[in-house]
C-alpha cells in the first residue's frame, strides 16, 4: 500500500519526517513542492506540505495521485473551533466536509452544493473513519509518549478530547466566527473550520480514493486566533500529527 501524508503546516512535516523511518529516502521537487518518499515498516510513504487554501490542497492531493500513485490519503492540520464546547489542543476527526464560501447560485439550487454533483458535503469512507478513530484513541492513551506535558501545560492544553464530525472548509482564515453568515452552522453542527479539507475530499472522491481528515484545534476562530499560533504549532499541534500519523499506520500494517 502506498499512503500520501499531507500537513497543511509546514511544522507538521518535520516532526512527521524527524519521528517516522523513512528507509530508501528521495527528494522529487515537483511545482513547488518537496514529496519525501520512502518505505516504513513494508508500507510505502509520501509525505508533503499541502500549502495553504483550497487550491494549493487540491493540486498537491492530485499530484499524490496522478504523479505518485498513492493508495489513501491522511491529511493532518490546524483548525478554529466553531463548536462552543471545543477547547484548544481538541482533536476533530472529520466525517464530512463542505466549503462554506463556495455559492454556485444560480447555477445550482442550494447554497454549499458544489456544481454538477448534487452535493453539499463529501463523507470519508466509513472503513478509513473507523481506522482513525481507533488510531487516534490509541494516540490519546499514549499521548504522554507523543507530547510534551510541560509544554501542554504552557499552551494551556488540558485533557484533550477526541471529537467526530463536520468540518468547514474556505479560503479565508476567520478571526470573527460569531459574524460570520455563510457558514453553515445552523443546519448542522459544524465543529472547526480550516482552509484545506474539503478540497482534499472532493480530489479524492472524484478519484474514488479513501481519505482521513484530521484537524487539531488551535484556536476558537475570534479575534485572538492568531495569537500564538507559531508556538501551539510547533510544541503541540506538530506532535500530534505526527502520533496520529504513527497510530493510524500501525493499525493500516496490521489490517
Ligand atoms: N486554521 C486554524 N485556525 C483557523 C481559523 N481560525 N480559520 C481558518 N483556518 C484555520
Amino acid at each position: 500500500m502506498k499512503i500520501g501524508i499531507i500537513a497543511a503546516v509546514q511544522d507538521e512535516i518535520k516532526t512527521i519526517h524527524d519521528d517516522i523511518s523513512f528507509d530508501k529516502e528521495k527528494v522529487v521537487t515537483h511545482a513547488e513542492r518537496q514529496y519525501y518518499l520512502g518505505t516504513h515498516e513494508g508500507m510505502e510513504l509520501v509525505l508533503v506540505y499541502s500549502r495553504v487554501g483550497k487550491v494549493a490542497a487540491s493540486m498537491t492531493a492530485t499530484t499524490l495521485i496522478e504523479k505518485f500513485n498513492v493508495d489513501l490519503i491522511i491529511f493532518t492540520g490546524l483548525a478554529g473551533a466553531v463548536s462552543k464546547n471545543l477547547n484548544r489542543g481538541d482533536i476533530i476527526l472529520c466525517d464530512k466536509t463542505y466549503q462554506h464560501d463556495f455559492d454556485g447560485r444560480p447555477l445550482c439550487e442550494n447554497q454549499f452544493e458544489i456544481p454538477l454533483t448534487n452535493r453539499i458535503f463529501f463523507e470519508t469512507p466509513q472503513t478509513q473513519l473507523n481506522i482513525a478513530k481507533k488510531g487516534i484513541e490509541n494516540f490519546l492513551a499514549n499521548f504522554n509518549k507523543y507530547v510534551n506535558p510541560i509544554d501542554l501545560q504552557k499552551l494551556e492544553v488540558d485533557k484533550p478530547k477526541l471529537y467526530v464530525g463536520v468540518i468547514a472548509t474556505g479560503d479565508q482564515f476567520i478571526q470573527d466566527i460569531d459574524n460570520q453568515k455563510t457558514l453553515y452552522i445552523n443546519k448542522v453542527e459544524t465543529l472547526a473550520v480550516e482552509m484545506e479539507g474539503a478540497a482534499v475530499a472532493q480530489v479524492c472522491s472524484e478519484y474514488q480514493l479513501p481519505y482521513i481528515l484530521v484537524r487539531i484545534i488551535s484556536d476558537k476562530a475570534n479575534d485572538s486566533a492568531h495569537v500564538s499560533l507559531q508556538e501551539f504549532s510547533v510544541k503541540a499541534a506538530s506532535h500530534y500529527a505526527s502520533g496520529i500519523v504513527q497510530e493510524i499506520l500501525s493499525l493500516l500494517k496490521t489490517n
